[in-house]
């Protein structure tokens, strides 16, 4: 099956073109860091505009397909698109990078140059990356891994919830942190900590904790951790990875933008981002799944509705930058058009646009996700091909 073009949003995209509010380029050899509520980048507002590829540093590691992260960042800088978020983890399991705790594959991280490459490869194309730490979900090993380490070192864990809480495990993903942020690329030489091509870490990839639904035991954990990491690698910008559903400490945003099955999964927009070591928000938008029964012109309203009271509150009440980190139209919704897929597209960028032209805090927005020609392993109904 053919993959959809990236060429079909291209017009799009380009209406996503920040030059005219005096940006610098993410080309730039420097740091991203925040003044207020924006991205800083040589005294310069910056905005991210860009993707995710989750799937760089599993290519990579694999000298015949590694190719394809050439092909798909050089496809990327020539559309514009100059931000990546991908995978800082596989831990366990094929090409893992942590194959158990504390102990590292030097085939995927550099002999076969995986995480190494793809980011020497981002840095020499002028591209910056956002990575998350650790997945949610079992997909690559997630905090499920985590917690099987430590079942099998004989500490009573019974849920993959109790990665927020369990002691080993919380020095297992301190030791991840510690791993990734002083690991010196083979390549470039450069530490990871000290890689302007790297512009942000997250904590992880859409955290939940459905044990403890008032959001409490997640927010203990992103105070512990941000900290954390900040104490190892003040250079880069940090923040959640959270998909951005709302929680009891804005009761009035929990009713009227949350899905309703979002309010027994632990997580709270404003208490999870409200910390010092966190420097931007981070939320995700899937109006397809989260509200199937809507039409498509309700689904659009309730879109604009989700990016501006996040926004909104990124400004008001956390007083950070905001960076949409994932978002997308469904192909496998009834009745799609790519017309669809381009209204979805547009509404999100020119609602972020709309904030970035009065120097608010959005940020920017990373749509989900870009798989290159021949990967139709990987294909799902959000991926965008490039050829
Ligand atoms: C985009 O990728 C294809 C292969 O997937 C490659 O042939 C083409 O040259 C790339 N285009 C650019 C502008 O890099
Ligand atoms: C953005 O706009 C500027 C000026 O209008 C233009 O020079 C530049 O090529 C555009 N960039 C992209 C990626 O379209
Ligand atoms: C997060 O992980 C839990 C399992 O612990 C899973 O039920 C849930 O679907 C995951 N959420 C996402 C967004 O992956
Ligand atoms: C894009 O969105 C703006 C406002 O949200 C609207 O005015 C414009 O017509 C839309 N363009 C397309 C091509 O859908």
């Amino acid at each position: 099956m053919k993959c959809l073009c990236l060429i079909a949003i291209l017009a799009i995209v380009i209406a996503q073109n920040y030059s005219d509010l005096g940006v610098e380029a993410a080309s730039s050899d420097a740091f991203v860091s925040r003044k207020g509520v924006q991205f800083i980048l040589n005294g310069k507002p910056f905005y991210a505009n860009g993707f995710n590829a989750y799937w760089l540093t599993y290519e990579a590691t694999d000298p015949a397909t590694r190719f394809k992260i050439t092909n798909v960042l050089q496809n990327a800088t020539s559309h514009g698109l100059t931000i990546v978020r991908t995978w800082g983890f596989r831990d366990g399991g094929y090409r893992a990078l942590q194959t158990a705790p504390g102990s590292y594959d030097e085939v995927t991280f550099q002999v076969r140059k995986g995480l190494d490459f793809a980011i020497a490869e981002a840095k020499r194309l002028g591209i910056k990356l956002i990575i998350p730490f650790v997945n949610n979900y079992s997909d690559f090993g997630g905090r499920k891994q985590y917690v099987d380490w430590a079942k099998s070192k004989d500490q009573s864990v019974t849920s993959e919830d109790d990665f927020y809480t369990n002691p080993l495990v919380k020095e297992f993903y301190k030791n991840h942190v510690k791993t990734m942020v002083n690991r010196v690329n083979t390549l470039t030489k450069v530490a990871y900590k000290d890689e302007p091509t790297i512009m942000a870490w997250e904590l992880m990839n859409e955290p939940q904790c459905k044990a403890d639904p008032s959001g409490k035991t997640l927010t203990a954990w992103i105070t512990e951790m941000a900290p954390y990491v900040k104490s190892l690698d003040s250079n880069h910008l940090l923040s959640t990875g959270l998909e951005g559903f709302y929680g009891d400490s804005s009761p009035e945003r929990k009713n009227s933008l949350n899905p309703a099955a979002a309010n027994v999964l632990g997580t709270d927009f404003i208490a999870n981002h409200n910390l010092d070591a966190i420097d931007f928000a981070s939320f995700h938008s899937y109006p397809d799944l989260w509200f199937p029964n809507l039409d498509e012109n309700s689904r659009l309203d309730t879109l604009r509705k989700w990016l501006e009271g996040h926004i909104e509150d990124a400004q008001n009440i956390l007083k950070k930058p905001l960076i949409l980190g994932e978002f997308g139209k469904l192909t496998s919704t009834p009745g799609y058009t790519l017309a669809q897929r381009d209204a979805v597209f547009n509404a999100t960028f020119d609602t972020i646009y709309a904030s970035a032209q009065k120097g608010g805090s959005a940020a920017g927005a990373l749509f989900w996700h870009v798989i290159s020609d021949g990967m139709d392993n990987l294909k799902d109904s959000l991926s965008i091909c490039t050829q």
